[in-house]
């Protein structure tokens, strides 16, 4: 089949410029082209992959076989946005969106198909992240309810241990046993007490925030501390970026959570890179409003990472591999952004550094939020 004349330069051009990856399909399932940005998301060549069986080519990938056999014999154009994982020789595999549609001639006679892909690994990271945050909802719902029925037992137990005290004024050798007890309910209290906050916050006292003023503040405080010798921040911070309407309190919190993760993951002579911009690709869009935009907080260290089974987990309340971490940090920050509705994503590679970025829309429904 002849797909391209010489003469049709401006066909050539379009399938080579664009960024959608197009492989053409012959009746007989050979592949009859494959442009450069086909070539990039496969990683098959054109050489390689010319004229093959796209039974070979795709074998295994039956999700994919499935839509180009149906096109191919119904004649009809199918996509899947959503289930397809593609495979390929040289690298991870990439969530993409696939559709297939029929290959026509000037006479109308089907001559094969056109499979076009997208990289949708983005979409289905997004798609991810809200479905963490709702799940975290649903468990700080839970657990706050828990929380509430542990509290006056562990008063009760309080209030022995002080009576115990008072009871053992000269024995100082059992003393040391009721001051860990005591020490102790305090600490579940304190834990409680940032459970039952997840799903009860004080209600939002929201102003005009400026995110450059609030992370400087909240560096300048963290470079006083022992944890932070020989360890450099790199700020970023955009100056045009306009005030972020939210509660100041609560995004210090945040800001303030993610930063001291990444020092306590940070060895001396580390560096942790934080910057501001102003995403202009996504935006919010609620009901009846403007579509807003998104500024973007980005903070980077170049520690000791997160191996991909462990990044699973490092939302989970309680998950924490420090020897004095609550292992609630990360579950109230993702709250705190959720309330702001916002996204909150983490990127890591193992011994090289993570990168958390947090996406807060600029204007918000004070009358909604307040209420
Ligand atoms: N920047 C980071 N680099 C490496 N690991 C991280 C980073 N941020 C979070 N983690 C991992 O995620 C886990 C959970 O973090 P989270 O902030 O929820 O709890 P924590 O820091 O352990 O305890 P807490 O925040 O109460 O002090 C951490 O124990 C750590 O293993
Ligand atoms: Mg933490």
């Amino acid at each position: 089949m002849s797909l391209t004349t010489p003469s049709d330069r401006l066909a050539q051009n379009v399938l080579a410029s664009t960024t959608e990856a197009i492989i053409v399909i012959n009746q007989d399932y050979s592949i009859a082209l494959l442009n450069p940005a086909a070539q990039n998301l496969t990683g098959m060549s054109a050489r390689q992959a010319m004229n093959q069986n796209i039974n070979a080519i795709f074998s295994g990938q039956d999700g994919l076989l499935y839509l180009i056999n149906t096109a191919m014999e119904e004649g009809r154009s199918i996509s899947d946005r959503e289930t397809i994982q593609l495979r390929r020789p040289t690298a991870e595999d990439l969530p993409v969106s696939a559709t297939v549609s029929p290959l026509f001639t000037d006479t109308g006679q089907q001559e094969g198909v056109i499979l076009s892909l997208h990289d949708a690994s983005h979409v289905r990271q997004l798609e991810q992240d809200i479905q963490r945050a709702d799940r975290l909802a649903m468990l700080g719902t839970l657990a706050a309810g828990l929380a509430h029925e542990i509290k006056n037992p562990l008063g009760g137990i309080k209030g022995s241990a002080q009576l115990l005290t008072m009871e053992l004024e000269n024995r100082d050798d059992l003393l040391e046993y009721t001051q860990i007890m005591i020490k102790e309910t305090d600490r579940i209290n304190e834990i409680i007490e940032e459970l039952m906050n997840l799903t009860t916050p004080r209600s939002q006292v929201l102003s005009e925030v400026n995110l450059s003023k609030v992370i400087r503040e909240i560096v300048l405080l963290q470079q006083q501390s022992e944890i932070c010798v020989n360890k450099t921040f790199d700020l970023q911070l955009d100056p045009t970026i306009p005030p972020i309407t939210g509660d100041q309190t609560l995004l210090t919190r945040l800001f303030l959570n993610i930063i001291k993760n990444a020092v306590e993951a940070t060895a001396a002579g580390g560096t942790i890179t934080i910057s501001t911009r102003i995403d202009t690709q996504h935006h919010l869009t609620r009901p009846g409003q403007h579509p807003v935009p998104f500024v973007v907080v980005k903070i980077t260290d170049n520690g000791c990472g997160i191996s991909k089974t462990m990044l699973k987990k490092i939302f989970t309340p309680f998950y924490t591999t420090k020897s004095t971490g609550s292992g609630l940090g990360l579950v109230i920050s993702q709250k705190i952004v959720s309330d702001h509705d916002g996204l909150l994503h983490f990127n890591s590679i193992e011994g090289e550094g993570t990168c958390c970025s947090i996406f807060l829309p600029f204007k918000r429904d004070l009358i909604n939020h307040n209420s």
